[in-house]
């Protein structure tokens, strides 16, 4: 993975070419690892979202609440929200903030751009 630093304490992880997730359908998901700077493995959930700027979601496979892995979560693609499939907690796609309990912190939810290098690109904190 390559990263490029930016003035906002942020990286553009570089994650996977293009050529390697045409297969992917609308609404369908890939996920990748991303190594950040202080040397931590996250596993985070790309949905393709032609809804979406950049045509994808993202968000780290891991509830706020209890840790439960969200790759198979209910996306509300309408309303842009995640449900938790453990205990039902939702979150806002766009910010990662909770909706409802049982959760009450965020979750980590990634910018994605398709660059002209023919790769997608996460924007990821140093340290989430
Ligand atoms: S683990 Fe997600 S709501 Fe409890």
């Amino acid at each position: 993975m390559e990263t490029e630093n930016n003035e906002n304490d942020y990286i553009w992880a570089k994650v996977l070419g293009l050529n390697e997730i045409t297969e992917i359908a609308e609404k369908d998901s890939v996920e990748v690892e991303v190594e950040l700077d202080d040397g931590r493995i996250t596993n985070i959930v790309l949905v393709k979202d032609s809804s979406q700027e950049s045509g994808w979601i993202a968000y780290e496979n891991k509830c706020s609440h209890d840790s439960e892995n969200l790759n198979d979560a209910d996306i509300d693609f309408e309303n842009h929200t995640i449900q938790c499939p453990r205990h039902g907690a939702k979150f806002d796609l766009e910010t990662g903030d909770p909706l409802c309990m049982p959760a009450i912190t965020p979750i980590n939810v990634f910018a994605v751009k398709e660059a002209e290098d023919g790769y997608l690109y996460l924007m990821v904190p140093n340290k989430i």
